[in-house]
């Protein structure tokens, strides 16, 4: 059992070492004059983090056959999205945090009018990297499978979600009083496991998989994406900051709720072990033509989510 999970973390290590790699590959030149955002966008990208994302974006290719030449500008553009959106999550106007990554934040080292333009550029060379994927597709359905990764890309990462999410987890830090299970649940559905499910889904689209498995990889992404919320609450609370790179007590700090004021430590541990089981339950039951090995390591993946300290 021990060695089977050392084993996926070797694998994790190298698959993550794989994705950064990608994303430097797409890292422009900068023009003297506008050196000062490129070197804030680049601080916060090029800081570590775990690359989940990339990575479950590249296994769900494989997983179905595709080619990584098209997957590979998409790991790059989701890692830029999510980026952008925790250098905008840290600013004084939002969580206001100093920490992120293992480094201060970017408002912190560049200020505060920087790391919003870092944001906003980070998404921008998203797209532009995104949208390079044209250049690699061979044949109409491989045309049509980037278009159709792309809407996912944005739409996930906009008002309907990510940015939709982090609306009403800022309203809901101004009204505590306000905030149920079911707006609890839209805020962590929508602020984390829609990106989740891009990595889930677009790996999938663009290798051609069945339209079930694309719409299960959805449901799986959504389960593991509210737990991983779930956790990163608990760790919040549990964790430890320098393994974490970022400071524990964020959440209580500007009065946020969450699944663990609402349910307590106990509460929040057993719907995180609950929704993990349900998708790891979807995961196993994925069509056919699902490569054996790349399921397996996403299922350790997952598993490895529910047990994580950073
Ligand atoms: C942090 O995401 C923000 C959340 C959605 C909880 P990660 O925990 O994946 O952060 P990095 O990318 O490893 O820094
Ligand atoms: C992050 O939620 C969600 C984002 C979209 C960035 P948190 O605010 O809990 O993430 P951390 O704890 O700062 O990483
Ligand atoms: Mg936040
Ligand atoms: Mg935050
Ligand atoms: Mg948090």
């Amino acid at each position: 059992m021990k060695e089977h999970s050392k084993i996926f973390h070797e694998q994790m290590d190298l698959r993550a070492a794989r994705a950064e790699e990608v994303l430097r590959k797409y890292l422009p030149q900068a023009d003297p004059c506008a050196k000062t955002v490129a070197e804030a966008a680049s601080y916060s990208l090029l800081a570590g983090g775990k690359r989940l994302r990339p990575v479950i974006l590249d296994a769900s290719c494989r997983m179905y056959g595709g080619r990584s030449e098209l997957a590979e500008p998409f790991m790059a553009a989701l890692e830029m999205i999510h980026t952008f959106s925790l250098v905008h999550d840290d600013l004084p106007s939002m969580d206001d945090d100093e920490y992120r990554r293992g480094r201060k934040t970017t408002h912190i080292v560049y200020g505060e009018g920087m790391a919003l333009l870092a944001g906003d550029a980070l998404l921008n060379l998203a797209v532009e990297t995104a949208l390079t994927a044209f250049d690699k597709a061979r044949t109409p359905e491989e045309t049509a499978a980037v278009i159709r990764a792309l809407k996912v890309l944005m739409r996930n990462a906009g008002m309907e979600g990510m940015i939709g999410g982090q609306c009403a987890d800022l309203e809901a830090e101004a009204h505590p009083e306000e905030t149920d299970a079911q707006k609890l649940l839209y805020i962590h559905r929508h602020k984390t496991a829609c990106m989740i499910a891009s990595a889930f889904q677009i790996g999938a689209i663009l290798a051609g998989a069945p339209e079930q498995d694309i719409e299960d990889l959805g449901r799986v992404a959504d389960d593991t994406g509210i737990a991983f919320q779930i956790i990163d609450d608990i760790l919040d609370v549990t964790g430890d900051s320098e393994e974490l790179g970022k400071l524990t007590g964020s959440d209580e700090k500007d009065g946020k709720v969450t699944y663990v004021t609402m349910h307590g430590l106990d509460g929040a541990e057993q719907e995180a072990g609950r929704l993990t089981e349900e998708a790891l339950g979807l995961l196993d039951r994925l069509g056919g033509t699902a490569d054996a090995e790349e399921q397996a390591f996403l299922t350790n993946l997952v598993r490895s989510l529910l047990t994580r300290r950073k």
